[in-house]
């Protein structure tokens, strides 16, 4: 008896009526890794990939739209009642369909106006009950009035979707009323030999390394949280939230495994569409991509969205490098830094962001040797990759970073031996900082991909 269903996240949909391209737009859109006003496109060919496939459903896990704006949402949920014309459509919502920050934003030429219409959170539930609540066999309201629910969307197969915007704590989560309907459920699914697979927007557990995704991207008391499902029966749990592609896993302490399979965003590099084959017990995925969508002409998904994610980092040393403080003091700000502050150090960033922009490999390695003696870049490794510029290596980074490369890097090539020396220099200055210290093990698991490959594996 084998099953395929799919799994989406962070589709964030931006309608284009809220922006005009002008300067506004430029500095809000090139300061983000996923993309706005192309939004509609990509959610279009990725529905159109997934209408076409043998899948049995389609799950969303959440951050629906840009920020709530009730315009995006209408424009999305119309895609998905198209999309519903084909496949079953499930739908989980998260904090920015509800524009949890109370700053909803339209641009126009130099502008920024906040007087858009958003989507009330205890209107959410009716808005989407077409996904997912009408063919639900039970739910739960939670404290926001939103809604987690269970539907069997295979012969085998049930999902959980459960919404953990807030656990009552001041954190994403649950309050201990929704923790005892969800252990409930895991605990029918179990009974009704089901094979239960659970979607929420926010993670369980912290992938790449608790640096990275600690703290903000995990539900509040993230280890009582995994340890209670995975002591519940639960094995699999999707998630979006970070727009990070990345499989892991968590043992508790009584030795119950849960996996999170972690989507990434759909409108930002790689744009995963995670596809789940449920065959018996055994449960296994395979991602894969829109390759193309029609914005300005037909563009190519990975190419267009990794060079999207680029320019959020490229702008940022470009502005550094230029000659006009309020531009750089603008792009600053449109990354949520204090742009006033950072004018202040313009005079000292401009050299080094000029260097970085140009340097190759040779060059930064005989600076990186003169500044730390020699002790900490190997020669041999340095010289496979002499002629690479800089900037390229860190756009790979970037890249590996979400999740979005196939290539995975052994531990001992001479690349993930460069980028973790690399990566010791901070803490070769700095000796005392212990998140310092932790650079090099947090870039070895970025340029290796980790333990699971989330481009196809099996979750055992
Ligand atoms: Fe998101
Ligand atoms: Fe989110």
């Amino acid at each position: 008896m084998k099953t395929k269903v799919t799994f989406i996240a962070d589709t964030h949909h931006f309608s284009p009526t809220l922006a005009d391209g002008g300067r506004a737009y430029q500095l809000r859109s090139g300061s983000d890794q996923k993309c706005l006003l192309e939004t509609g496109a990509i959610i279009d060919a990725v529905f159109d990939v997934i209408a076409k496939s043998d899948t049995d459903a389609v799950m969303i896990v959440g951050d629906i739209t840009d920020d709530g704006e009730r315009v995006s949402h209408e424009e999305f949920r119309e895609k998905c009642y198209k999309l519903q014309r084909s496949k079953p459509v499930y739908i989980v919502t998260a904090t920015h369909d509800w524009c949890c920050d109370g700053n909803p934003r339209s641009f126009s030429g130099d502008t920024v106006s906040t007087d858009v219409p958003v989507v009330p959170v205890e209107e959410l539930r009716e808005f989407y009950r077409d996904f997912g609540i009408d063919k639900a066999k039970e739910e739960y309201i939670t404290h926001l009035g939103e809604v987690s629910y269970v539907a069997d969307i295979g012969e085998n197969v049930r999902l959980l979707a459960i919404n953990d915007d807030q656990n009552g704590k001041g954190h994403s989560g649950y309050t201990e009323a929704h923790f005892d309907w969800i252990e409930e459920q895991i605990k029918k699914a179990k009974a009704d030999g089901k094979v239960l697979l659970a979607m929420e927007h926010h993670l369980i557990m912290p992938h790449i390394h608790p640096l990275i995704s600690g703290h903000g991207m995990c539900v509040g008391d993230r280890e009582y949280v995994a340890s209670r499902l995975a002591d519940a029966g639960l094995k699999y749990m999707f998630t979006g939230h970070s727009h990070v592609l990345r499989v892991s896993d968590f043992v508790s302490e009584k030795g119950n495994k849960i996996f999170q399979v972690n989507i990434g965003a759909a409108v930002g590099y790689p744009s995963p569409i995670v596809n789940v084959t449920v065959d018996g017990e055994d449960v296994s995925i395979e991602t894969v991509h829109a390759p193309t969508f029609e914005y300005n002409g037909t563009q190519d998904t990975l190419k267009y969205t990794a060079k999207h994610f680029f320019e959020m980092f490229d702008r940022a040393l470009t502005g550094a490098a230029g000659k006009d403080t309020k531009e750089f003091a603008d792009r600053m700000d449109a990354l949520g830094i204090d742009g006033k502050k950072a004018a202040k150090f313009h005079p000292f960033v401009k050299l080094p962001a000029r260097y970085l922009l140009k340097v190759r490999v040779r060059g930064a390695y005989r600076l990186a040797n003169a500044l730390t003696l020699g002790r900490v870049i190997d020669k041999r490794d340095a010289k496979e990759f002499a002629d690479r510029p800089v900037l390229d290596f860190i756009h790979d980074i970037m890249l590996a970073a979400v999740g979005g490369t196939p290539e995975r890097h052994s531990a001992d090539s001479a690349y993930c031996r460069l980028v973790k020396q690399v990566a010791s220099i901070p803490s070769f200055f700095v000796r005392k900082n212990k998140a310092l210290r932790e650079l090099p093990e947090v870039a070895e698991l970025i340029v290796t991909g980790g333990k699971y490959n989330a481009y196809k594996c099996d979750l055992k």
